[in-house]
């Protein structure tokens, strides 16, 4: 018989958490290496610092013999780590750095969007400051000002009038505070609506939608406070029904396959739709090349057929007729993150009471920034850790989730009690 696989992942917070979880269930997978990974990852895999960038971890690949990597975070795709494995003849999860522009150049995806006719927010591209202004100062507000480059999640401004669209062109395009990826900016009408995540797994021609889900970005209760990477996530959402998310294949997720591929860019790897639901139907916020952070910690738990497999169809390119099995129950995750992110926050402090809340039943803990001090695990992150409950409702799922949180301690420890809530009738 054919030995089991031996993966590599790429990245070490709470997504990648989840993915080495899923990874580690499949009867495929023999090897899983995670670099850097997490005290959490280190339970199922091996966790290593891998020098060199991009390089390096290629042919760290090549020594281990790995059948199979799988890229976290946008940042090594935005560096053509698929371009260089490819290169080498290695199997790498996660589109080209070509085809990463989707998420690495918002003046990239909102001229493609406009090009394919897919639905998004109106918009216009400065990279003069003068300009910009005179623009913000026609429109009525609210007005949305978004980088056009990487910013880690902190390059998008919503402004609910002048001053704050002037400040946020000031920041970026004056004081340069995200550097060059600030320098040009898009500046897009406002949508009215819900938000959701909908992710697929993508082979360049072909691809097959994950079970939708819904994050919570601000950082405090009632969706206010600063954007953050994301403070809690559920799935399924009432909002993407089954006609809803037909509508999104066929409006948003086949033509961007279709215009990629078209465009010499071919799409592989997880194609992740930020989604407005508005009136007229579904627009796209935003792309990501990835992933989700902290929607995969839902998802994952969900997702019946093997992951694995998934993942080496997308590869090779044979997604063509698969489909996916969905435990038919809610899944549902806090955040516990340290006190003060996405701003200065401490980290160093004592995490107790992990093992009480993984006992719990229907209970995964997904470690992020955790690190370990002997046989203490101590905070050393924003996001700490994502406690992901599954229920046989969101109300029951929420329920669960929330009694794991309380059996969690660390000094600081700030989450948001209302994951879930918006969705219709939740009681807690
Ligand atoms: P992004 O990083 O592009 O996902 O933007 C961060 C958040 O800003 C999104 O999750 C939305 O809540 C909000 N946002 C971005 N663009 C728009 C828009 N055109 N209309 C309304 N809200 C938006
Ligand atoms: N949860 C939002 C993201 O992964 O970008």
């Amino acid at each position: 018989m054919a030995r089991g696989k031996r993966v590599l992942i790429v990245g070490g917070g709470g997504r990648e958490h989840a993915l080495a979880w899923a990874l580690s269930k499949s009867p495929f997978v023999e090897t899983i290496f995670c670099v850097p990974g997490n005290p959490g990852i280190a339970q199922i895999g091996t966790c290593l610092e891998v020098d060199g960038g991009i390089v390096g971890l290629a042919q760290f690949a090549e020594e281990k013999a790995i059948d199979l990597t799988v890229v976290g975070p946008e940042a090594y795709l935005s560096l053509g780590i698929a371009d260089e494995f490819k290169r080498r003849g290695l199997k790498l999860f996660g589109p080209t750095k070509a085809a990463a522009a989707l998420e690495t150049s918002k003046v990239f995806a909102k001229e493609f969007m406009t090009r394919h006719g897919i639905p998004t927010a109106s918009y216009q591209v400065f990279s003069d400051y003068e300009e910009a202004l005179a623009y913000a100062r026609k429109l009525e507000p609210p007005m949305v000002i978004k980088a056009d480059g990487l910013a880690a999640g902190k390059g998008v401004t919503v402004a609910g009038d002048l001053a704050e669209a002037e400040a946020a062109l000031r920041k970026m395009m004056v004081e340069g505070v995200f550097g060059e990826a600030g320098r040009t900016v898009v500046i897009e009408a406002f949508l009215e609506g819900e938000e959701a995540s909908v992710l697929a797994f993508c082979d360049g021609d072909n691809f097959v939608t994950m079970a939708a889900a819904r994050d919570h970005k601000r950082a405090y209760d009632g969706d206010r406070g600063p954007n953050t990477g994301g403070m809690g996530a559920y799935s399924p959402t009432s909002i993407i029904t089954p006609s809803m998310q037909k509508q999104v294949e066929e409006t948003i997720l086949r033509p961007v396959l279709k215009g990629m591929a078209a465009e010499g860019r071919p799409y592989a790897g997880v194609l992740y739709a930020g989604l407005m639901i508005t009136a007229n139907g579904p627009a796209v916020v935003e792309f990501n090349c990835r992933f989700g952070d902290p929607e995969t910690q839902v998802i994952l738990p969900r997702l019946q057929t093997d992951f694995c497999s998934i993942l080496a169809k997308t590869v090779g390119g044979e997604l063509e007729g698969m489909e996916l099995e969905w435990d038919p129950r809610s899944a549902l995750c806090v955040i516990l993150a340290s006190g003060g992110y996405p701003e200065d926050y401490q980290v160093g402090y004592p995490i107790d009471g992990l093992e009480a809340a993984e006992a719990m039943e229907d209970v995964l803990i997904f470690h992020a920034g955790t690190a370990r001090r002997g046989q203490q695990i101590v905070t050393d992150g924003g996001r700490v850790l994502g406690v992901t409950a599954l229920g046989d409702d969101l109300t029951q799922a929420a329920k669960r989730a929330y009694e794991a949180c309380e059996l969690i301690q660390f000094k600081n420890r700030h989450f948001r009690r209302d994951i879930g809530r918006r969705e219709g009738g939740i009681q807690r």
